[in-house]
């Protein structure tokens, strides 16, 4: 029995289910080619059939999320969403008065949750988008905002008990909840209103420094550490949020809340105004938590929203004392819901409450024909076989070189781990330096990430507690190990890292071919495409990417690629 999700939203994709298993998820950026694509998942959806095999028609159930007013409103009125979508991503020229009715009328709407009428009318839209792909008889579930995210959380953490927390910018009236997972049933035990979103306040923020909100969070979040540090108790934006037991209550409403931000940060320089976000942020989630959990008696937590993308304030989370085990799911915001609603209907329908989940590679993948039928295309490259390509990268690495990484099925979520990835030397600064200008094109002050052996990974890192294969969660890097990882730590000496183990075996060799090297199995590891664009899905992605960098080298699957004018 298959189960397709779809969500026609920020960060479209799709996911397909059979037989409770997750069989391929993916989302609409990476064929578009457009970051964080909106329109309906019409090619996710077919890449889902495609690997699986089968024709709309084999599909009889469908999930998708989100039926809240302004949602339904852009799904009968999509010109909407796509002059908000450009305008947002700059691609649009600067309008001020554009971009203040915008933002008014985003604001107005975030109290507004699912009115009267509106499930029909989204039903009515994404049946029709999708008999015009060819599905005939098939049953349409709408799933709740939130619940999605939990559930995505929550049958994949593989926790028999757990504090399932959710918290974004808003969806379906709510900006985050918390649930109880205990022997396969989850209960929602409360919510937070949409009014009341420290998403949308640090979305606000984002825009005010100057960046793309839904985007650019996580410069900001690096850009905080810029500023020369402030007691909480000198920060003026500390009272804009309290934490009452389990729910968050916000001093004003959004639109109100962004002329405040608005005045704040204009006296002062930018890095100190991220820096008082960042500090707030932290301070009322790590406060939530801790209630949550004390409340509840419940110390295993499974997280997901768009917020735990937030890895510095993940790692506060984490170091509660009260938490006993935690997990983040890998697709934590709006891109994760197709996944988690079919998952929340296939529980609904055959009471499936557990998944199978050591990996994300769960996208699309090409042989070695299809690679070689696009490197033929290009007589600039030249490419051969190569039997050894761990240890030939790991020698090309060492030797302060950067490699493009592209091996079997494209991950999912935001993270490249190891399948589309790009791979240098963790210890070297000027490699780092180079990527960043010539190769990402990214603002100077963003951190790169490691990849690093398990079994290193105490090594490297202070307190370690779990087995972060998602890449979800910052680290304290151990003092005398900061020259080993000069390229891959932030300013304040922390590192997002992705722990490798057996998940991903040509990865994991990889590693074990660099360690011989240098002692340790740990290299650069960031996402294979130019900042600002989706991760490289085809053969024909990569090697447009290599071309358009002048990139010298390249392992596409089984080949050595190189590229005669870089
Ligand atoms: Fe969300």
């Amino acid at each position: 029995m298959y189960i397709l999700g779809v969500w026609d939203g920020h960060d479209a994709g799709a996911a397909l289910l059979q037989d409770g298993k997750i069989i391929f998820a993916s989302n609409e950026e990476r064929y578009t080619r457009r970051k964080l694509e909106i329109k309906f998942p019409v090619n996710s959806v077919n890449a889902a059939l495609r690997y699986a095999g089968i024709k709309p028609t084999d599909i009889d159930t469908v999930a998708f999320p989100t039926t809240e007013f302004a949602k339904t409103m852009t799904r009968v009125f999509p010109y909407q969403m796509e002059v908000y979508y450009k305008f947002r991503r700059r691609k649009l020229p600067l309008r001020p008065r554009l971009e203040w009715w915008m933002h008014m009328m985003k604001y107005g709407q975030t109290g507004i949750g699912v009115l009267p009428g509106c499930d029909g009318i989204s039903k009515i839209v994404v049946s029709k988008h999708l008999r015009s792909m060819g599905f005939k008889q098939f049953k349409l579930h709408a799933v709740d905002h939130h619940t999605s995210h939990a559930t995505g959380a929550a049958f994949t953490c593989g926790f028999d008990k757990a504090l399932v927390i959710t918290m974004d910018g808003l969806g379906d009236g709510l900006c985050g909840s918390i649930s109880t997972l205990e022997n396969g049933k989850l209960t929602r035990r409360s919510r937070i209103r949409a009014r009341d979103s420290i998403g949308i306040f640090y979305e606000q923020v984002t825009n005010i420094v100057g960046m793309r909100e839904l985007e650019d969070e996580g410069k900001v979040m690096a850009m905080a550490d810029y500023s020369f540090p402030f007691k909480f108790e000198e920060n003026k934006l500390r009272d804009l949020y309290a934490v009452n037991g389990t729910s968050i209550r916000a001093k004003y409403g959004a639109a109100a809340q962004y002329n405040f931000l608005s005045r704040i940060a204009w006296t002062m320089p930018r890095e100190q105004f991220a820096y008082m976000a960042q500090q707030l942020l932290e301070n009322v989630l790590v406060q939530l938590v801790q209630n949550a959990i004390t409340e509840y008696g419940i110390g295993n937590i499974a997280l997901s929203g768009g917020l735990f993308a937030n890895v510095k304030a993940n790692m506060k989370v984490r170091e509660l004392d009260a938490v006993k085990e935690w997990y983040v799911f890998p697709h934590m915001g709006d891109g994760g819901i197709a996944l988690g609603a079919a998952m929340q209907v296939d529980y609904e329908l055959n009471g499936t409450h557990s998944y199978p989940f050591d990996n994300a590679y769960l996208g699309d993948e090409f042989d070695d024909n299809a690679v070689e039928t696009a490197l033929k295309a290009d007589p600039t490259l030249s490419y051969e076989s190569d039997s050894d390509r761990m240890s030939h990268a790991a020698e090309l690495i060492n030797d302060d070189n950067y490699v493009f990484w592209y091996q079997g099925r494209m991950e999912y979520g935001p993270r490249a781990l190891g399948d589309r990835s790009i791979l240098a030397k963790s210890g070297s600064d000027d490699v780092k330096e180079k990527l960043n200008i010539y190769v990402k094109q990214r603002e100077w002050y963003q951190p790169f990430a490691p990849s690093m052996l398990r079994s290193d990974a105490d090594k490297l890192l202070e307190s370690v507690k779990g087995y972060d294969r998602f890449m979800t969660m910052a680290y304290k890097a151990k003092d005398d190990k900061k020259a080993l990882m000069q390229s891959v730590v932030h300013i304040d000496l922390t590192a997002r890292p992705h722990m490798v183990g057996d998940e991903n075996p040509n990865y994991r060799d990889l590693l074990t071919a660099v360690k011989k090297r240098t002692k340790y199995g740990i290299v650069l590891n960031t996402s294979f495409n130019i900042h600002g664009q989706p991760i490289v899905m085809s053969p024909q992605d990569a090697i447009a990417t290599m071309k358009k960098t002048k990139t010298k080298h390249m392992f596409l699957n089984d080949f050595y690629v190189e590229n005669k004018e870089a």
